[in-house]
């Protein structure tokens, strides 16, 4: 599944889509062994359904998993759902992947891709039950804006990629970047907000939708004031 061309992240055209992402290059690759539960996709990263096995009919996808806590209660909160995590930085890929081989669950993976790229050429119409967006990364300078995932162009390629009523789960702690996403998603034709599904889905519990995370774990313990949304793909 480990393509030998370079992956260096500076060589690769898909990482900077909208500009150069965050990688935090900082981040090293853990000692743990990810076993194959880590795909690096590099210039040309596989499609969904080479990644997802056959047996598997409801598939989501979470975009910028970090260290991995969502996809591993999702694994085991829904043994039935093929969890993809796509991650920018393959140091938190490669973290989350070995406590996934760890876990010895088989129904996710990590990919090493730029999220949006991925679910515009790499995922079918209608192919996904869920896409998770928790606690992107806000790029508070303006030069950087474009680099946020919830841009008006994310709408046709959510709308495309999920399924008829399937949900794009987001969590957020930045009240600038709340305010954006409800207009984004707000003014779709395509989406509506569904404030019993947020509901729902909460009370669930863990690796439902919105929770656990990292980040959010450490925002609740800062006291921040977290916003969460379901948007419901309308039927075609
Ligand atoms: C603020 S962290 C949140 C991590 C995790 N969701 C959590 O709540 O703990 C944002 C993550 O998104 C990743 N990221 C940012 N843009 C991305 C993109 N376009 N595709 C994939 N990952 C991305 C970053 O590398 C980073 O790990």
């Amino acid at each position: 599944m480990v393509p030998s061309e370079s992956l260096r992240h500076d060589h690769n055209p898909r990482m900077h889509q909208g500009g150069k992402l965050s990688f935090r290059s900082r981040v090293q690759d853990p000692d743990e062994d990810p076993g194959d539960r880590l795909v690096l996709g590099g210039k040309n990263p596989p499609a969904l359904r080479e990644l997802v096995p056959a047996d598997f009919r409801e598939v989501e996808i979470e975009i910028g998993p970090g260290k991995g806590a969502f996809v591993l209660a999702a694994t085991e909160a829904k043994p039935d759902t093929f969890l993809l995590g796509i991650e920018a930085a393959q140091g938190y890929a490669s973290l989350a992947a070995a406590r996934l081989h760890l876990s010895g669950r088989r129904n996710g993976l990590f990919l090493v891709d730029n999220g949006k790229l991925y679910l515009q050429d790499r995922v079918e119409d209608g192919e996904l039950a869920a896409v998770h967006v928790y606690f992107p990364d806000p790029w508070p300078k303006r030069r950087h804006a474009g680099r946020r995932f919830f841009t008006p162009d994310v709408l046709p390629v959510l709308a495309r990629a999920l399924r008829d009523s399937g949900y794009c789960y987001v969590a957020t702690d930045n009240a600038g970047y709340a305010g954006q996403v409800a207009r984004v998603m707000g003014s779709a034709t395509d989406f509506a907000r569904d404030e019993e599904e947020e509901a729902r889905v909460l009370a669930l519990g863990a690796g439902h939708a919105f929770s656990p995370t990292n980040f959010e774990r450490k925002y609740i313990e800062q006291g921040r004031v977290i916003r969460r949304y379901a948007f419901r793909r309308l039927p075609r």
